[in-house]
């Protein structure tokens, strides 16, 4: 089959590589010459695990080219896709369709028979719709169909999540619509990976249902974890006796430091948007945002405490700034609530992350970067681990607390432990939800 991929984001680039690898032929467009000229090099502009060695391999069994000539690259293509970004519009937590429509309206110009546009984008429910008016609107002449095909891969794991799909979700409004997703998808059919065939409507509202939900457990355990602090209970024993219960899941019970990401965010102030525009208020939703940005906030207050309340003048090295690891995408990083927060407090603040530089350097002004953590410590007066790269996994504490002038540890990800910590030679720790050792307690 031959796919024209619009958006060669995250999600576009993750698709148009893993179709090509399917065997289908793919073009890949997109507007930013920057990212052009990277994909042209055989570079991938992201950093994503695997990426690369896939890319290189279609491109060399020329299934997968970059363009920003959209007219030639959906002239022949079986299906166009649309995987153009749809972030929060300043103000009021709507999803921004105007990267969307204007997309499809660019497709629907360059068109010169009919083709099957299927909408990759997380958009609100009712979108579909409005872009098959727009078809009609502007190629009366052309009968398209329009299919809703949302993603639900993660970043850091997205090549495998492609691939290995807990399922891939189809709304169609026509038999060629879902004739040439079957086509497309048939790879991952083959295999047994479940195919799940729907109305528009229905495509789109499972694809904010399931982010919203994924958002409340995190928020939930949060939300234990602050509960877990105050009565002496272990959040972390919590959670794993949760999560053995199979109704529940492991999954999304790691207390930490509020959820952030591309993805996540922006989709919970949409659907709760699209709650509020249809009279159903959805409060769940609701009280999880606001509690993810309390969470946030009190990060800032443990880092204080930790210091005595004193930050002005003090070295703090946080280490991790990217909102989850295996990705170099600083989207509603908690990162970003809580670096300037220190900052602002006058904090010398040091970070450190094996993949952030390109993306954070510009949005954290006013930090010292560093490549080595054990550096990074060097003299400091407080540890923040942010986000649990693999590299911070295993740390030789008593090394870093050797180092520092007063060793201090936020552990916001419970990578280990408050007796862990002090058996190392800190003197002082909090984590999340659990035992914590600040020096004014004692
Ligand atoms: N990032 C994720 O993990 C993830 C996961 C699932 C779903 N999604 C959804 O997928 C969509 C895309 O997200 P993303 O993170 O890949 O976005 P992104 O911002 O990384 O990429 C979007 C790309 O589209 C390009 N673009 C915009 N308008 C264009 C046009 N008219 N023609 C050609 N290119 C154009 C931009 O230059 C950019 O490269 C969003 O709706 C998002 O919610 C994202």
């Amino acid at each position: 089959m031959k796919i024209a991929m619009i958006g060669t984001g995250y999600v576009g680039l993750v698709s148009g590589v893993c179709f090509s690898d399917f065997g289908h032929e793919v073009i890949c467009v997109d507007k930013n010459q920057e990212k052009l000229t990277k994909l042209r090099a055989g570079e991938t502009p992201i950093f994503e695990p695997g990426l690369d060695t896939l890319m290189a391999r279609n491109i060399a069994a020329n299934r997968l080219s970059f363009t920003d000539d959209l007219k030639s690259a959906t002239q022949d293509a079986d299906a166009v896709f649309i995987a153009v970004g749809t972030p929060s519009r300043r103000g009021d937590g709507h999803a921004d369709l105007s990267f969307v429509f204007g997309a499809v309206k660019e497709v629907a110009e360059a068109l010169t028979r009919p083709t099957v546009i299927v909408i990759k984008s997380t958009v609100p429910v009712g979108t579909n719709q409005k872009v098959a008016d727009l078809l009609k609107e502007t190629r009366p002449d052309l009968d398209c169909d329009v299919v809703s095909n949302p993603e639900f891969l993660r970043e850091g794991a997205a090549i495998d999540d492609f691939m290995h799909p807990d399922r891939v979700v189809v709304g169609v409004q026509s038999d060629r619509g879902d004739e040439v997703m079957q086509e497309v998808y048939r790879p991952l059919s083959l295999r047994g990976y479940p195919v799940l065939t729907t109305d528009l409507e229905t495509a789109e509202m499972i694809k904010y249902a399931a982010n919203a939900f994924l958002a409340t457990k995190v928020t939930f355990i949060n939300e234990i974890a602050m509960l877990c602090e105050r009565t002496g209970a272990d959040v972390k024993d919590v959670a794993n006796g949760m999560g053995f219960d199979s109704r529940i899941g492991p999954k999304f019970l790691q207390a930490g430091p509020g959820y952030g990401g591309s993805c996540f965010p922006k989709d919970t102030k949409a659907l709760a948007r699209i709650g509020q525009d249809n009279a159903v208020p959805l409060q769940i939703v609701e009280t999880v945002i606001k509690v993810n940005e309390e969470v946030k906030r009190l990060m800032i207050d443990k880092i204080v405490d930790l210091c005595d309340e004193k930050l002005r003048d003090k070295t703090i090295a946080v280490l991790g700034l990217t909102f989850k690891p295996d990705t170099d995408d600083m989207r509603d990083a908690p990162a970003l609530t809580v670096v300037p927060a220190l900052v602002g407090m006058g904090a010398n603040v040091r970070v450190v992350d094996p993949q952030a530089f390109r993306e954070a350097d510009a949005l954290l002004p006013n930090v010292t970067w560093f490549e080595d953590a054990y550096e990074a410590v060097d003299g400091a007066d407080a540890v923040v681990l942010l986000t649990e790269w693999n590299e911070f996994r295993a740390l030789d504490l008593r090394d870093m607390a050797g180092r520092m002038a007063s060793a201090r540890m936020a552990d916001l990800r419970n990578m280990y432990s408050c007796d862990y910590a002090l058996d190392a030679g800190f003197e002082a720790y909090t984590g999340m939800g659990r035992k914590s050792a600040l020096l004014f307690d004692s």
